[in-house]
């Protein structure tokens, strides 16, 4: 019952405790937890538009370089010299050391001509009239490609520029290396899912990506998405993996730059962290459960040895109580008892005279008088012995205190008992400390406790054994231990011992004092009497007496 009354305050304290103290931590962990993963996503997201938008204008650059140099060449220049072959090989040879990725150049006049070409196809004499790009050089001077097959079935695209000298228009033309654009695209692609390249507003790759499509075939992402310059939006693919586009817009809003990555390989990072968290967290948590069940278990522990020593001492004031109120009434009732007892004891007497006397010595029943009137002396004398231990109980004692030598009070009173012991078998061996001091204290007292423990230690062992006999010095008391190897004391009968009138003898041979009396002359003495006993091993009294020094005469 009380086991479990312990148990269940210590599920409570270890209940609340863990709450109190993971709570803040479970929480903090959570916030942490997510918090990082939208700051990383954020960060993420930023990263991936700076390098769409730093890769945009690299690529504006290049292109804004090589119209501009085209312009140069066609400012610079007059459509006759244009027209000559050796004449426009200089001026290509010109325009590919100082900007280079020009693959070939050509003049067209205003009818779509092409009536000089520098390159690697055979393309002089071609009339580009029909061709879409023809019409847009014509109307806006200026004009950048897409990318096309063309005559030449190879995709790639161009930078035109028109012209007017007199009342003629002409066109000088370049074509830009695919391979050597598509390596500055590509140079933004990264990790092992990264990908980057170029679409129209129509989807159609301008560029080789680097996973699943081909050149000039149409991507299923809708540019309609990406506005403003530059701009970034979340897509699941079918696979299921979130991927993240950034688009740059270039060439005047034509071309979308795209550049996407695996949100997954991006947050392996943030995936680390995070395993990192949770060990912590765990490690943390693992530690204050334990911390709190051990100091939990010493606390109650603590708790748990106050208790018991606590209920020690209430026991001992149980006992204390009992043993006053008893003695108040034994004074009475010996009191009571003792003035009858007298007069029995006088009138057997004198029925033992009248007995002598001629006329009962006639009486058939002589005989039978006289052993009656011994049975009434006999068990009065028993009740006198009662009434005598009663009362030496009850008495109160005078403050008598005179020197005390605790061994050699115990030597006289093994002296008394000796005979009794050798008749029996039975040895009483002594251990006497030689340091015990002479003290203050009651003699004739303290031998009766002796007196009364040790016949209690021969008559338990009845016949063959041993009764040890030890005293010591243990702080401030001065302990003697009467220890035998008779049967013990069984449990049940431990708690009464110490209770008056209590004996396991056959009538007539204990009354069950002895005990009682001990007890209270030790605590009238400022000691006391405690036992520990087991059954069939024997029982240890250890008398503890306070060690008062005499006074000096
Ligand atoms: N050393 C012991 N070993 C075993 N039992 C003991 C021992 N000392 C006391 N007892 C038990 O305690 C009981 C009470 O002892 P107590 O001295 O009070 O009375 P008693 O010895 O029976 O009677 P009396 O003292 O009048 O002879 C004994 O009857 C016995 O059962
Ligand atoms: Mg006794």
């Amino acid at each position: 019952m009380k086991t479990n009354l312990y148990s269940i305050l210590q599920r409570k304290i270890i209940l609340i405790t863990l709450v109190v103290s993971l709570a803040p931590l479970i929480i903090l962990g959570a916030v942490i937890y997510y918090q990082f993963a939208e700051i990383y996503q954020v960060k993420i997201e930023e990263q991936i538009i700076y390098r769409a938008t730093a890769q945009a204008e690299a690529l504006e650059l290049f292109l804004k370089e090589r119209t501009a140099i085209l312009s140069a060449m066609a400012d610079t220049h007059r459509f006759m010299d244009m027209t000559d072959g050796r004449q426009l090989n200089n001026i290509f040879q010109v325009m590919n050391t100082h900007a280079g990725a020009f693959v070939d150049l050509g003049v067209i006049d205003n009818a779509g001509r092409h009536l000089a070409y520098v390159g690697p196809y055979n393309l002089e004499g071609l009339n580009y009239f029909q061709q879409p790009w023809f019409g847009e050089v014509m109307s806006r001077g200026i004009y950048i490609s897409d990318v096309y097959m063309g005559y030449r079935q190879i995709p790639h695209f161009i930078i035109a520029v028109r012209r007017q000298e007199n009342d003629q228009s002409w066109i000088l033309r370049a074509t830009i290396d695919p391979y050597i654009f598509g390596n500055i695209v590509q140079a933004a692609q990264v990790g092992k899912t990264g990908d980057a390249y170029i679409i129209n507003k129509e989807g159609i790759y301008q560029t080789q990506p680097r996973f699943g499509a081909d050149i000039q075939s149409k991507s299923n992402l809708d540019t309609s998405l990406f506005g403003g310059k530059t701009s970034v939006i979340e897509m699941t693919n079918g696979n299921g993996n979130q991927i993240l586009y950034a688009g740059a817009w270039l060439k005047n809003n034509t071309w979308l730059l795209v550049i996407n990555q695996e949100v997954k390989e991006e947050m392996r990072g943030l995936l680390a962290t995070r395993t990192m968290e949770v060990i912590i967290i765990l490690a943390g948590i693992l530690a204050i459960v334990l911390t709190t069940i051990f100091t939990t278990f010493l606390a109650i522990s603590g708790l748990r040895a106050a208790d018991n020593k606590m209920n020690e001492l209430n026991a001992q004031l149980v006992q204390s109580d009992k043993m006053a109120a008893l003695g108040k009434m034994a004074a009475g009732l010996a009191h009571e008892i003792n003035n009858p007892l007298a007069v029995i004891l006088q009138k057997t007497g004198w029925m033992e005279d009248l007995l002598e006397d001629e006329d009962f010595k006639q009486s058939q029943n002589l005989h039978e008088f006289r052993t009656s009137i011994k049975k009434i002396e006999e068990h009065v004398e028993r009740a006198r012995k009662v009434v005598h231990n009663m009362l030496g109980y009850a008495r109160k004692m005078e403050p008598h205190l005179e020197d005390v030598d605790i061994n050699s009070t115990l030597r006289q009173t093994i002296n008394l008992l000796e005979n009794y012991a050798r008749i029996n078998n039975i040895e009483i061996t002594t251990e006497l400390a030689a340091d015990i001091p002479i003290i203050a204290s009651e003699q004739a007292q303290l031998q009766q406790v002796f007196l009364n423990l040790i016949s209690n230690a021969i008559d338990a062992i009845n016949k063959d054994g041993i009764v040890r006999i030890v005293s010591k010095c243990v702080q401030n008391s001065i302990e003697v231990q009467i220890i035998d190897n008779g049967p013990g004391i069984p449990d049940d009968l431990q708690s009464k011992i110490f209770d008056p009138f209590f004996t396991t003898k056959e009538t007539g041979r204990g009354t069950g004092l002895g005990l009682w009396v001990s007890y209270d002359i030790m605590q009238k003495l400022g000691g006391n009497i405690q036992f520990r006993s087991q059954v069939d091993q024997g029982t240890i009294f250890t008398v503890s007496i306070p060690m008062v020094t005499p006074e000096k005469k």
